[in-house]
């Protein structure tokens, strides 16, 4: 047993499957470039067989990111392995991670298979896999709520077959950590070559106990790989969250003895990029990502920590990556000084004419507001009017008239494919009438789900406002992410940015798990 923690970011994979968290190609590829600055041990960076758009982006990560090991999640299926492992081709480090269900609800009710048939197919799986690549990963579906006595069979077979790693999901978030950590334990002691592989946990949030359970999982159960995410995105309530994980054991090095490889100051940098890309905002009180994570109000906290810090912190924000907004950019700031601000902030646009398009947007920006932060720059290259030949819908002009006791009015004047629309409506409000003009024109049909305003740079009323909207239509939940310091127009681009998305052909099969 080592004293190594593996950290396995399942962000790109795990987390896109929340309603509305789906990330276009460029967008994993920057949030997995944020992961390897943050010095992940393994990135899942998808679901290959699962739709081309998901082989496509799984392929540009392999091909990009080299210092952490690259994962693609399969069905215990040939189809589904060799389609992985087509996509992990380019990568300097490759893992297939191949899952089916172990539990006697799932594999009667769901797989309709009996157990003698999940053993042979986990078998067969794994010797399939190992042909093709020597890291392989197998997770036993809502492994928690199975039979011990199977399990152990199914985990000494397919370790004997050359699985490297075995994964034990608490799949619907249902475990309590003493409960869940013995389950471990035990588990171990009954597979006889259970120390030829790394053990690894992933839990779900259902219960709130996510995090609870995946450290009584390493403390109690011996596992040195935690599977999670950033802010804890996933299904339903979540996953495991990161940033918790890696500073529960940093900070408890006393009591877990255990090293992680991770740069913590890229922790809240990752936290903003992932919230600013699927327009899931982190909560206030969110334990070291969320804003008031290190902010003392009560006279006697901030007494204390005046007189001495660890009266009332036991981590530095620092440590974490939270500084002041730092003012990066102005008016004044030219192509060169941007261009090197995108490289630093790892962001990779394609051609020189991106490149033109997103400076122009800054200008524009810059002409409105005199400070550029950071998180300013994010949501100017998440903005995807930055690569409009690329969308079918896209912002021109807006304008509205409200004034108190009249019906507001609004003009939004926006592209389809090219062509200009002009679209024109009342409402209760200025927002409420620009997405209704929108909506008279295009007839999308789609149900608004969600609606909310944040501000993208805290303490200011001349921030930029960031807008979530997220639509529904024929069962697809989609989030459209829109920032201006109007936030009347930042909310007509989030609302485009959804349609954006509603229109893209994506065929998704959801993974099971
Ligand atoms: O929750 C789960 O069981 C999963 C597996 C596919 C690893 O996500
Ligand atoms: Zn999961």
């Amino acid at each position: 047993m080592t004293d190594k923690l593996i950290i396995f970011d399942t962000t790109l994979r795990d987390g896109e499957q929340s309603p509305g968290a789906s990330m276009t190609k460029d967008e994993k590829l920057r949030i997995a470039r944020q992961l390897e600055r943050l010095k992940v041990d393994v990135i899942e960076a998808g679901f290959a067989a699962s739709s081309n758009g998901d082989f496509e982006s799984v392929k540009a990560i392999a091909d990009a990111i080299k210092d952490s090991t690259i994962c693609s999640l399969s069905r215990a299926n040939d189809r589904d392995i060799a389609r992985s492992a087509e996509a992990l081709k380019g990568a300097n480090r490759a893992r297939i991670h191949t899952f089916i269900a172990t539990s006697p609800l799932h594999m009667e009710k769901k797989l309709r298979m009996s157990p003698e048939q999940v053993l042979e197919q986990a078998r067969q799986s794994v010797r399939f896999a190992r042909n093709l690549v020597a890291d392989i990963e197998f997770s036993a579906e809502d492994g928690y709520r199975s039979e011990l006595p199977f399990l152990a069979r199914v985990v000494e077979a397919v370790i004997d077959e050359g699985a490297t790693t075995i994964n034990i999901p608490d799949t619907v978030g249902y475990a309590i950590p003493e409960l869940y950590g013995n389950f471990i334990k035990t588990l171990r002691e009954m597979v006889p070559n259970s120390d030829k592989a790394i053990w690894s946990v992933h839990c779900h949030n259902d219960l709130g106990m996510a995090v609870a359970n995946s450290l009584a999982g390493v403390k109690v159960g011996g596992a040195r790989q935690v599977e999670c995410t950033i802010n804890g995105l996933g299904e339903r309530a979540g996953n495991c969250s990161l940033e918790e994980i890696v500073m529960a054991v940093k900070t408890r090095r006393d009591y877990f003895g255990l090293d992680v490889g991770i740069d913590t100051s890229q922790i809240v940098p990752a936290s903003r990029m992932v919230s600013q890309t699927t327009g899931f905002v982190v909560q206030p009180n969110k334990a070291v990502v969320g804003a008031n994570a290190f902010a003392h109000a009560s006279g006697i906290h901030q007494d204390g920590v005046l007189k001495a810090r660890d009266t009332y912190e036991i981590m530095r924000a620092e440590d974490v990556g939270w500084s002041a907004n730092k003012i990066v950019l102005g008016k004044l700031s030219g192509r060169n000084a941007f261009k090197q601000r995108l490289e630093e902030l790892g962001i990779e646009m394609e051609s020189e004419g991106e490149i033109n398009v997103a400076f122009a947007k800054f200008k524009e920006l810059a002409d409105r507001k005199a400070e550029i932060f950071d998180e300013d720059i994010l949501a100017l290259v998440s903005d995807e009017s930055v690569t409009p030949e690329k969308e079918q819908y896209g912002l021109v002009s807006l304008s509205q008239h409200s004034e108190t006791g009249e019906r507001p009015q609004a003009k939004v004047v926006f592209t389809i494919d090219g062509k200009e629309f002009v679209g024109q409506s009342d409402g209760n409000g200025p927002v409420d009438a620009s997405l209704k003009a929108i909506e008279a024109h295009v007839k999308s049909g789609a149900e608004l789900q969600l609606y909310s305003v944040n501000a993208i740079t805290s303490g200011s009323t001349e921030s930029q406002g960031e807008v979530t909207v997220r639509l529904q239509h024929s069962g697809r939940i989609v989030n459209g992410v829109g920032a201006d310091p109007d936030i009347v127009v930042a909310s007509a681009k989030a609302y485009l940015s959804a349609l954006n998305k509603l229109q893209s052909k994506a065929d998704r099969v959801a993974a099971q798990g």
